[in-house]
């Protein structure tokens, strides 16, 4: 008999839905999730209220009336940020969250913050309003090894601003390491997003018998034992770890190039991937918290009130390697094992 898993819609807690085309060819992959946190790392970004307004009606329509997603939207965080239109986006319900980059951290991350001090005011506003901050935890100075990037960024950058602004609810996006993973357990008033893909890969699938550039994301995967802590606090039901998948699709020559994009698209396969991983380490009771409860409590919303059904069937479900976007197309993350859950999504 095919085992199956009835649970609560899930939500994506970090995504990268893109604008014009690339927005109209992926958005849909997304379509088993309720909510998603929309990244504002577009060109150029998403960093007013007017702005983040504009860009949820270019979702909407690129959405149209067969995917129900509801696009949570973001600030990106620059140097000239001002509070005043944070708080009134955020009063006026057109964003959920503001987004930090430090400069040139990662993908159209140029305009982000190198001086943490010159947006204390916004963190101050934020922190009195509720406001959550989602941060890309990475140094940025080249004398820090890339692999080392996450745990520096703890120490120098996040618990100071931490404590200066202690009533800041902070969620460290993406996180890749046990560092990121045992400071969020020893803190309040933050949480963590954890990716998929860091759940199934280490830095060997990216180097080993020839460089992958569809494993390549930032933060850059680390070794197994990060890997091993990650699925850990994933699968452990703590509420301070959620979903976030990190889905960021870039066209493949974009990739598969001598200076190649970071960024791992695993929208389509995202719920099959992790039903695979709950199962492997006997948490698929675990898997609501993760993917459908824990998120919505931390942003203090309510749980999506309709379900999704996973089946594990004989035969693997199939999802194609490549998704055409435009004149382009984008590599789907291949786990490189079977998906025999299948979501069934009846809505
Ligand atoms: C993201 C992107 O392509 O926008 N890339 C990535 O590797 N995760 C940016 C980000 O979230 O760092
Ligand atoms: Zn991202």
């Amino acid at each position: 008999m095919n085992q199956s898993l009835l649970i609560r819609r899930p939500d994506d807690w970090h995504l990268h839905l893109r604008d014009g085309a690339m927005l109209n060819a992926i958005c849909g992959y997304s379509a088993h999730f309720g909510r998603a946190i929309i990244m504002p790392n577009l060109v150029p970004p998403v960093v007013t209220g007017e702005q983040a307004r504009s860009y949820r009606s270019r979702i909407l329509a690129a959405l149209q009336k067969h995917v129900t997603l509801r696009p949570l939207m973001t600030l990106y965080l620059t140097e000239t940020t001002d509070p005043a239109d944070v708080v009134q986006a955020h009063r006026d319900g057109v964003i959920a969250a503001v987004k930090l980059y430090p400069a040139g951290a990662t993908t159209n991350s140029a305009s982000g913050v190198r001086d943490f001090n010159k947006v204390r005011p916004v963190f101050e506003a934020m922190a009195e309003a509720g406001i959550p901050l989602c941060v890309h935890g990475e140094v940025t100075d080249p004398d820090i090894d890339i692999f080392d990037r996450e745990a520096v960024f703890i120490d120098r950058v996040l618990d100071p601003i931490r404590r200066k602004t202690p009533g800041l609810r902070v969620i460290m996006e993406h996180i890749t390491t046990s560092d990121g993973a045992d400071y969020v357990r020893s803190q309040d008033n933050l949480g963590a997003t954890i990716t998929t893909h860091h759940l199934v890969i280490n830095r060997n699938h990216i180097l080993v018998g020839g460089i992958k550039p569809h494993y390549y994301c930032l933060p850059v995967a680390k070794r197994e034992s990060h890997r091993i802590a990650l699925r850990q606090a994933a699968t452990s039901g703590d509420p301070r770890f959620f979903l976030g998948t990190d889905s960021a699709p870039h066209p493949d020559h974009a990739k598969e190039s001598a200076c190649g994009c970071a960024g791992c698209f695993t929208a389509p396969n995202t719920m099959s991937i992790l039903a695979h991983v709950f199962e492997e380490d006997g948490a698929l009771d675990r898997l609501e918290k993760f993917a459908s409860l824990n998120g919505a409590a931390f942003y203090g919303l309510p749980a999506n009130d309709d379900t999704i059904r996973l089946v594990r069937r004989d035969t693997p479900a199939t999802y194609p390697a490549k998704v055409p976007a435009g004149d382009d197309e984008v590599t789907v993350f291949d786990p490189g094992f079977p998906l025999y859950w299948h979501v069934e999504d009846n809505a």
